[in-house]
């Protein structure tokens, strides 16, 4: 299982060298074969035409004893056989055997052919030695009188034993390069092989659920290209598995806030009733006051539900939007003017400056009113009494920009992203005492986002806040 690739790899260059070395060997020995077989013909012929050459005179003069001696040196100086024949076929010297117990040599095939070709030559068992004997034969002329032939003879065993040499250096040759080449081929296949199962690892890894793992493969091929699509892959998963945890603590975050929110003002209100039950129902004052205060809470119950029914609603359906032509400056005009009261209150300043004079847009009139009210009431409560709070209007080509700033408390840049969170508050106990409950910005994110604008925040603390919101004219 775990180098089946590598198995598979081998295998095919192991059977490809193979095949390749066994031809390649095989043909490289036959021409080698001929080749050598060729020169030793060549060698003992030239060989054979030089002592011609010597026994020419003896031959002419008929010097037979001469033509005896001189075989038997030259035959001992060459080490291989030579006998001197006669155009007729009569021995005249043979550095083996005595000449006079050899028969007529006319019938001899390299004799023949030398006597009409001036060389012959033939392979076949020699009667006199009883060996399979190599014949090579030249003709020795004197003009043109034929005088005789000169025959070379070598065993055929010494022939064979030269080139099974050869057949052996051939043979060591194609070993040594099949070990090299499968030892290359192993190395080969490995190179591939290693990133694949380096691949094979991290993904059963990230199966098991460890998001962080990577290849780490750098080449520029296919297998490089794949590794940058699985670590690609890991991104995105991973990348899906926070973001999937994120919202699910962010569910069970709600669910916790939401009891909480709603439990306070519950636990208030019986804690007044009992106290009326017991003990406050004569004192008519007290009645009042306690009535006044379940009223407040109540009406801060009706807040968080009312606050919760219109995210749902946002979160729920895409449709929720209802969409009308009117001026957004003649908007936000008239929700200042309601908050008249509250700036007063705490001796703050409103400006509404503006850029371009377009400022109607198509959206649902209802909840960009939700969603400016937010924001100004955000920038009057956290911010002191005397601050400044500056709204400016923008015109864009197709959209219409809306910022509100305020010279504040400010958010902490840890804080800054997650304001928009359900129920996140910077400062939990201050917020709620100021009636807060965190679910105001997100109302307002949804709303932006439901009519395809944008809404981005900066903030310094202790200096002051800025919301921009984008809003589409369509
Ligand atoms: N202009 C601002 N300056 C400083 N802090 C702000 C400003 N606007 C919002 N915040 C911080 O962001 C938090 C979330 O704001 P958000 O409007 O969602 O909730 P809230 O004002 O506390 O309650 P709600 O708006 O539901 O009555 C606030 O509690 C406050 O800490
Ligand atoms: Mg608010």
């Amino acid at each position: 299982m775990k180098s089946r690739i590598v198995l598979k790899f081998f295998g095919a260059f192991a059977a490809l060298i193979l095949i390749i070395v066994f031809v390649l060997s095989f043909s490289v020995s036959l021409r080698l074969h001929e080749h050598f077989e060729q020169r030793i013909t060549a060698e003992l012929r030239s060989n054979a035409v030089l002592v011609g050459d010597i026994l020419q005179t003896d031959l002419i003069e008929g010097r037979f004893e001469e033509i005896r001696r001189k075989t038997r040196r030259l035959a001992d100086k060459l080490d291989l056989r030579i006998t001197v024949v006669e155009s007729q076929g009569r021995v005249l010297g043979d550095s083996e055997k005595e000449q006079s117990l050899m028969g007529n040599h006319s019938d001899r095939l390299e004799v023949i052919k030398a006597i009409e070709n001036g060389f012959g030559q033939s392979t076949r068992f020699s009667d006199t030695l009883g060996l399979n004997m190599k014949y090579v034969a030249v003709r020795v002329d004197d003009g043109d009188r034929i005088l005789g032939v000169v025959r070379f003879a070598l065993p055929l065993s010494r022939v064979q034993l030269e080139i099974r040499i050869i057949y052996r250096v051939v043979m060591f040759g194609a070993i040594a390069a099949v070990i090299i080449a499968l030892i290359a081929a192993y190395f080969v296949s490995r190179s591939i092989t290693l990133p694949i199962r380096q691949m094979r690892e991290t993904a059963q890894q990230i199966a098991k659920g460890e998001f962080g793992r990577r290849v780490r493969i750098k080449s520029k091929d296919e297998l490089g290209e794949l590794a940058e699509s699985l670590n690609t892959m890991a991104d995105e998963l991973q990348q899906k598995m926070e973001n999937l945890r994120r919202l699910d603590r962010m569910r069970t975050d709600f669910v916790a806030n939401v009891s909480h929110e709603l439990k306070t003002p519950l636990t208030l209100i019986k804690g007044y009733i009992e106290t009326l039950e017991d003990r406050a129902m004569d004192d008519k004052k007290a009645v009042i006051k306690f009535i006044s205060i379940i009223k407040e809470h109540a009406d801060r119950l009706g807040h968080i539900v009312d606050d919760l029914l219109s995210l749902s609603e946002l979160e729920l359906s895409d449709d929720s939007v209802h969409k009308s032509e009117f001026d957004l400056k003649k908007l936000i005009d008239e929700v200042s003017l309601g908050f008249g009261h509250a700036l007063a209150e705490k001796k703050q300043n409103l400006t509404l400056s503006t850029q371009g004079d377009d400022f109607s847009i198509q959206a649902d009139r209802n909840k960009i009113e939700q969603v400016f009210a937010n924001l100004i009431d955000n920038a009057i409560k956290y911010t002191k009494e005397s601050g400044r709070i500056d709204i400016s209007l923008c015109e864009q080509d197709q959209a219409v920009c809306v910022t509100v700033q305020d010279n504040g408390i400010g958010i902490p840049k840890e804080h800054r992203d997650r304001v928009f969170e359900r129920f996140y508050r910077v400062d939990k106990a201050r917020s709620r005492e100021l009636g807060g409950t965190g679910l105001g910005l997100s109302i307002v994110k949804h709303i932006v986002l439901a009519h395809n604008g944008k809404i981005t925040i900066e903030s310094e603390l202790n200096k002051g806040t800025k919301i921009s919101v984008t809003l589409p004219k369509e």
